[in-house]
């Protein structure tokens, strides 16, 4: 073999198939994310597994299952460690304006009632409108409810404010979302007007999001599964989609009963249609519209 051959077979990039992984070993893993993050990982679903966890095992240069487990086990090392290996075991996807039903119930009767029952957005009204993006990935769902605000205060007139917590349980999603730049795909749905105002060019493909709305904005790590150690405030729209899906019910509806907790009273908490249908809390009823599934926090508790 040429000198040069022997060479690039070092330095050369392969394509490994994962190791081998058996049921116990699989189980140990499957437990592990769903302990710390309640996510739960279909056993079909063993190959993505797989193919993150030998990833970032080469990068590290980790050859065995059990020995990466143990050094996520390790006291500060592993606490990183875990941080990075969560962003490559959760799916982020998203995009802006992902959910025009629920958008819709937003300005055609959340905004409207807001502004004129209880006088919120009005100039002289120094309460702000408080609203949670929970598992907000790459922030995508945060800047799509800012541009709602922002659209319907200016078409109303209106000189109010308002503030987006925006919280996932990625450190590396949080990062691209505090960047607010964004490919041309994912903003496909944003309403053209909306573009020329708080979007500025950035590259051939990407938009940059202007500093105005981003202000607006707090991007913030949590763990959707400890919501009680949260130190937020009283929210008056909680906004949580994509998310539950990937929970078991029993963390479901945990999650849920902590998001009340978060609600101020006539607050709304919209999911994605069809992704829980067994919830109920006292304090919370229906909020008709149709193709959306919706609460809303009473004055007191609902009667029975
Ligand atoms: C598919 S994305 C949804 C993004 C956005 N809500 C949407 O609908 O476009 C799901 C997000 O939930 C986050 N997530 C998963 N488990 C979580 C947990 N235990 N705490 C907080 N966020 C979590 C993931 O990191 C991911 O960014």
């Amino acid at each position: 073999m040429a000198a040069e051959d022997q060479h690039s077979d070092k330095t050369l990039w392969r394509y490994h198939a994962p190791a081998k992984m058996d049921r116990v070993q699989l189980a140990m893993w499957i437990e592990l994310l769903e302990k710390r993050t309640g996510i739960c990982l279909a056993e079909n679903r063993k190959s993505f597994l797989l193919t993150s966890l030998s990833t970032r095992m080469r990068e590290l240069g980790y050859d065995s299952y059990d020995a990466y487990f143990q050094y996520l086990l390790k006291g500060r090392c592993g606490a990183i460690e875990w941080e990075i290996l969560v962003d490559r075991l959760t799916v982020h996807e998203s995009r802006f304006y992902r959910d025009p039903r629920a958008l819709a119930l937003i300005q055609d009767q959340f905004l409207p009632e807001l502004s004129s029952k209880r006088g919120r957005l009005k100039n002289e009204q120094q309460k702000s409108i408080d609203i949670w993006s929970l598992g907000c990935a790459t922030g995508e769902e945060a800047y799509s409810l800012a541009l709602l605000l922002e659209d319907f205060m200016l078409s109303n007139h209106l000189e109010g404010y308002y503030s987006i917590t925006a919280t996932d349980i990625s450190s590396a999603a949080l990062s691209a979302a505090r960047k607010g730049i964004f490919h041309i795909n994912r903003l496909k749905n944003v309403p053209a007007s909306l573009m020329d105002l708080f979007f500025s060019r950035e590259d051939e493909n990407h938009y940059r999001v202007a500093e105005k709305l981003r202000r607006r904005i707090c991007f913030t790590r949590l763990n959707s599964l400890y919501l009680s150690r949260a130190r937020l405030g009283m929210m008056d729209l909680i906004y949580c989609q994509n998310v539950l899906i990937y929970f078991k019910r029993r963390y479901r509806h945990m999650m849920l009963d902590q998001m009340v907790k978060y609600l101020r009273p006539e607050g709304v908490l919209i999911l994605g249609a069809g992704e829980i249908s067994d919830w109920k809390h006292m304090e919370m009823e229906a909020v008709s519209y149709s193709g959306t599934l919706a609460f809303k926090r009473m004055q007191g508790e609902r009667p029975s």
